[in-house]
């Protein structure tokens, strides 16, 4: 029986189980993805929303992104018309809005109006920011990739809003704060435990840190004691 650890972390030398596999057919398998809300518009004042999960971070510097969206979505010719968009993240509160915004469409309903969310001015594109969400990214698009059934916008971010609520004294924002949901295989989830921070699985915990200096000091005063003695067993 593997050992728990108080803190619910994992020894690096335990074994973890392992089960026979299925082969499938490919698939799109690679989740939880985040499901956000993208907010384009036509220029001309009409604004959308459309739910998104084929989306990531496809570059640190330049920040760059991408969204997949099929050619037949209301917003598709939005964001292929003005190449911009912005990408709002959402929340547990934002969770019911998320999906009605990927089922419903921009043709037959204000989605905006219906959800009651409020439409704030982005800095650098016509898109509008969703107030309601913790972060916004302004997003201008720099290729269309026409891949099959969805076309690939790859996009720089050319802004980013973060709400004052989630930052802390020190100006650290949490996200956590905001209760972000991803989507797994048709189902959106919370997200509960904190499992380590980056770079943990290397990282000396305070206890190990402190033995391994008691260790090294133990090592010195040997050898300072070592030497002291064959020094004292030369000089006598
Ligand atoms: C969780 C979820 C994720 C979705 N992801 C995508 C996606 O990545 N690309 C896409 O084209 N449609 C996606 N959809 C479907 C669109 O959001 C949906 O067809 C929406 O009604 C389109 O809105 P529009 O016609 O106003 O543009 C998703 C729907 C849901 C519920």
């Amino acid at each position: 029986m593997k050992e728990k650890r108080k803190n619910g972390r994992q020894k690096a030398t335990e074994k973890i189980s392992y089960y026979p596999k299925q082969q499938w057919k490919p698939g799109n398998m690679v989740y939880p993805v985040p499901a956000v809300m993208v907010t384009a518009s036509d220029g001309e004042g009409k604004d959308n929303i459309i739910t998104v999960a084929w989306t990531g971070t496809i570059c640190t510097n330049p920040p760059m992104v991408y969204i997949s969206v099929r050619p037949e979505r209301y917003s598709y010719h939005m964001i292929q018309q003005t190449k911009e968009f912005v990408i709002n993240l959402t929340t547990r509160e934002l969770a019911y809005a998320t999906d009605y915004c990927g089922v419903k469409s921009g043709r037959e309903v204000d989605k905006f109006d219906i959800l009651k969310l409020t439409k704030q001015k982005a800095s650098k594109v016509s898109a509008p920011l969703i107030g309601e969400s913790p972060v916004n990214i302004e997003c201008k698009v720099l290729q269309c990739q026409e891949l099959g059934s969805h076309h690939m916008f790859l996009a720089e971010v050319v802004s980013v809003h973060v709400s004052e609520a989630y930052l802390d004294e020190k100006e650290k924002f949490h996200l956590e704060r905001a209760e972000p949901i991803v989507y797994s295989h048709g189902t959106y989830y919370g997200l509960k435990d904190m499992l380590g921070t980056f770079g943990y699985s290397i990282k000396k915990s305070n206890s190990a840190r402190k033995k391994k200096i008691e260790r090294g000091n133990k090592k010195q005063n040997r050898e300072i004691l070592k030497n002291r003695g064959s020094y004292r067993g030369k000089v006598l």
